[in-house]
């Protein structure tokens, strides 16, 4: 069996910053809110933080000569907005765009075209100290920043994405309070998703207003939704938690709406955002392609503790992940289809696919990771099976290039197709590596 992806497939691997960079507070970075969250005792797996992480600050080009030993055509990594403008806002730090610069003309001269997110969840601290993303400024701030980026930037870099995963960032930092700003309150979660939305749409007008000709479009976490059971209960619930999860970010960007059933639903418990006059239209600009991250799918039922959406995932017994995130490659395939179906065939990009296990450096020195390997590999196949059936899918980065920084689980979760010696900063590439290597060289298995 051969499976052959389209022509000029875009093979890839992710990082983001704060999980990768470390060098925290080196050439006059500012202090992001990832920095105060994992430096306050009890956030994260035995008080890890990102100070030092892979140290590739200092050693990109041995890591960028490491994606061209596995043959990346793309590598897509984050900016740390707290390096080009330490305070979020003013005068930027040109030594922080320095960094930026050598590492965007380094992967062009070695034929690795840079995907560049602008928010990997690391704002500002001073950002934060005014409210934040919960603080509509914010928004005007985030626009100036990527307005510098692009002029800095644009001319080398091909492909744009605004923000990574905005329910993530809203929903597990504010609501969960799991992640930085580690707030609790909805009402507050669904505020900094609005703006989070409103910045997107207006950072696309400015790339498009900035002439240069990239692409660039949003990466939004999404599951296919399955109802737990037959049950009208836990199907209603299913509808509620696929608008809570997916639709109620790729709405607003490709349908200038938010779904009118859960609005309302959030209307009616007093927690709906405020909307101004010009923010829909706003946030519907017109995107080159959706970035989706998917790991994992949700089976749901409803739950009438789990205030407000009434929703919660279910176990089904499939094999888990490190991060017990059941594995269910079918799934990557449905919400394709499905994204294809809802969005008016869209083009997509898969911006993260991966998995964490428990990686062991054999005595040999080797990192045989055949699970990971099968992850990826049963992943693979069901985008191949959705791009058979139609699905404009354009490209597939693996999360990540090296383990790194897992937020609030630090190091002890390993994603990397890259095994990295945290004492000693050695990199080792794991059996996923050379496989995923032939996979990029065959266009396929
Ligand atoms: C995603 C994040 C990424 C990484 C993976 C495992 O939600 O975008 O930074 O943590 O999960």
């Amino acid at each position: 069996m051969r499976s052959n992806f389209p022509e000029n497939f875009l093979w890839g691997a992710a990082t983001a910053s704060y999980q990768i960079e470390g060098a925290y507070r080196e050439d006059g970075r500012g202090e992001s809110i990832w920095d105060r969250f994992s430096h306050t005792p009890g956030k994260t797996f035995q008080g890890d933080t990102g100070d030092v992480a892979c140290d590739h600050y200092h050693r990109f080009e041995e890591d960028i000569g490491i994606m061209k030993k596995i043959g990346l055509k793309t590598y897509r990594f984050s900016i740390s907005w707290s390096r080009l403008f330490p305070d979020g806002s003013g005068e930027p730090n040109p030594k922080g765009m320095e960094f930026y610069k050598k590492l965007v003309s380094k992967l062009n001269e070695n034929g690795i075209k840079p995907a560049v997110t602008l928010y990997h969840w690391d704002l500002p601290q001073k950002l934060q100290d005014n409210g934040g993303w919960a603080n509509r400024d914010t928004v005007c701030h985030f626009v100036e920043y990527a307005k510098y980026v692009f002029e800095n930037l644009g001319s080398q870099v091909p492909i744009w994405i605004t923000h990574n995963e905005p329910f993530v960032a809203a929903i597990v930092g504010n609501w969960i309070g799991r992640h930085a700003p580690g707030i609790t309150d909805f009402q507050t979660a669904l505020r900094v998703a609005h703006h989070l939305l409103l910045s997107h749409g207006l950072a696309v007008k400015a790339y498009r207003e900035s002439g240069h000709k990239g692409e660039i479009g949003i990466t939004l976490n999404m599951n296919p939704v399955y109802p737990a059971s037959e049950n009208e209960m836990d199907k209603a619930a299913a509808k509620r938690f696929n608008e809570y999860l997916n639709k109620w970010y790729a709405d607003p960007v490709l349908k200038g709406a938010y779904p009118a059933d859960l609005l309302e639903w959030f209307a009616d418990r007093g927690l709906a955002p405020e909307i101004l006059d010009g923010d829909m239209s706003a946030i519907n600009q017109p995107i080159d392609f959706l970035g989706i991250n998917n790991y994992y799918s949700s089976f749901i039922r409803h739950d009438e503790h789990n205030w407000p959406v009434y929703a919660s995932e279910i176990s089904t017994g499939r094999d888990r992940t490190k991060m017990d995130w059941e594995i269910n490659p079918e799934g990557l395939h449905d919400l394709l289809v499905y994204l294809d179906k809802e969005y008016g065939g869209i083009k997509i990009i898969i911006t993260e696919n991966g998995a964490a296990f428990n990686d062991i450096v054999n005595r040999e020195g080797k990192v045989e990771d055949d699970n990971r390997l099968d992850y990826l590999y049963t992943y693979l196949e069901q985008v191949h099976r959705a791009i058979d059936s139609g699905v404009n899918v354009k490209g597939y980065y693996a999360w990540s290039l090296m383990d790194n920084f897992e937020w609030g689980h630090g190091y002890s979760k390993r994603f990397g197709l890259v095994y990295v010696d945290f004492k000693t900063q050695k990199r080792i590439l794991k059996k996923s590596a050379y496989w995923y290597s032939e996979v990029i060289r065959n266009n396929g298995f």
